[in-house]
């Protein structure tokens, strides 16, 4: 049977009947990949699956959350949806706003967002609002304007986009058989990983699963409020995604914390960034530096023996590596090889990088 995306495929779990027009692009289905190289780099005995969101249709995570939330927001007769983004939420906004015909308005970080998305959130035709100010501006903007212009919140504080997240862990309980027994996630709002608990939750308690994982959040060390237990006034990371200091769903990730027994941990920048290229060069998969954070974590506390030997471990990568062509290029950039056109030179570049 054709895949015509996830509200379909879990219409009976998701709050939508017959009646409701489904605003999809196909999202969701997105591969559970088994990790060979790294694990044995670590040197320990551990199963580590990366459950790859980059490869939804505009390229994250966002689009789980989007198809619900555009889908409801048309349902409901609204004519125009609005958003603050650190990028990836702007471009699945904009994408699910021209598949439904409406107006997308998109709050962003002057100068702090990824190439890619800004493409995206361009070409799709939302109309871009660039502030001087950080995510956080951007969302006590959207909120208070809401109230001010007939337009639809399609943030994370928008329940219909947990809903449509939440899908995630389904997919991965059907693929493994059971819930791994962690789950390693990026923060930023948070609204991604208390989606994935509810996954979890609502799939246990449907005796679909038969146990539950301990969630995992790892944070920017720049932009890092679930580790300091405090608001951070001025976030700062390489991991524009996540540059967020003071996250929406603070509460609630409190909670998958205590609920799983799980915990918050943060990586700087370096570490952020070699394990992007960690999991590129050795698995050849592209994610963008706040989507590296979760393997960067997990690398570091099943090291430790803090995630034990024997483990069954998930990592989301939450984002394409396309959706930030500069950072990944200015990482490489030392590593090209200019010559002249003959092909001695091309002989000697080959036998002298082999
Ligand atoms: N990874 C990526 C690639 C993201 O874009 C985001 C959030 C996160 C992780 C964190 O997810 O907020 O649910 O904890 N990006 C939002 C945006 C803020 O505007 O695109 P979270």
């Amino acid at each position: 049977m054709r895949y015509t995306g996830l509200i379909e495929n879990y219409r009976d779990r998701l709050p939508v009947d017959e009646n409701t027009k489904l605003i999809s692009l196909g999202e969701g289905n997105t591969p559970l990949i088994r990790l060979e190289n790294i694990p044995a780099t670590l040197g320990k005995d551990v199963d580590i699956y990366i459950k790859y969101e980059g490869l939804n249709p505009t390229g994250s995570f966002k689009d789980r959350g989007m198809t619900m939330a555009v889908t409801k927001a048309v349902e409901a007769g609204s004519k125009a949806i609005i958003c603050a983004s650190t990028g990836n939420t702007s471009a699945a906004a904009a994408a699910y706003a021209a598949r439904a015909g409406i107006k997308a308005f998109v709050l962003i970080p002057e100068g702090k967002i990824a190439l890619g998305k800004l493409a995206q959130a361009m070409i799709h035709g939302a109309v871009i609002i660039q502030i001087k100010g950080n995510f956080d501006d951007g969302m006590r903007l959207v909120k208070e304007v809401a109230d001010h212009a007939p337009v639809a919140i399609v943030n994370s504080i928008n329940p219909y986009r947990l809903q449509g997240q939440k899908t995630a862990a389904f997919e991965i309980i059907e693929e493994l058989g059971n819930a791994p027994d962690y789950h390693c996630l990026p923060v930023g709002n948070a609204g991604n990983i208390s989606a994935h608990w509810m996954g979890y939750k609502e799939y246990f308690d449907d005796s679909k699963a038969t146990n539950k994982p301990k969630m995992v959040g790892y944070q920017a060390a720049g932009a890092a409020p679930f580790v300091k237990g405090a608001m951070v006034d001025n976030p700062e990371t390489i991991a524009t995604a996540i540059r967020i200091g003071h996250p929406q769903s603070w509460g609630l990730a409190h909670k998958v914390q205590s609920e799983s027994n799980g915990w918050f941990d943060s990586l700087t920048d370096t570490e952020i960034l070699a394990a992007q290229k960690l999991l590129t060069e050795q698995e050849g998969i592209f994610c963008e530096p706040a989507s590296a954070t979760s393997l960067a974590g997990a690398m570091r506390d099943i090291q430790t023996g803090k995630i034990p030997e024997g483990s069954k471990v998930v990592c989301t990568l939450t984002g394409h590596g396309l959706k930030d062509p500069d950072t990944a290029i200015s990482q490489c950039a030392s590593e090209m090889i200019n010559i002249n056109p003959v092909m001695s030179e091309v002989r000697d570049a080959i036998l002298n990088n082999m």
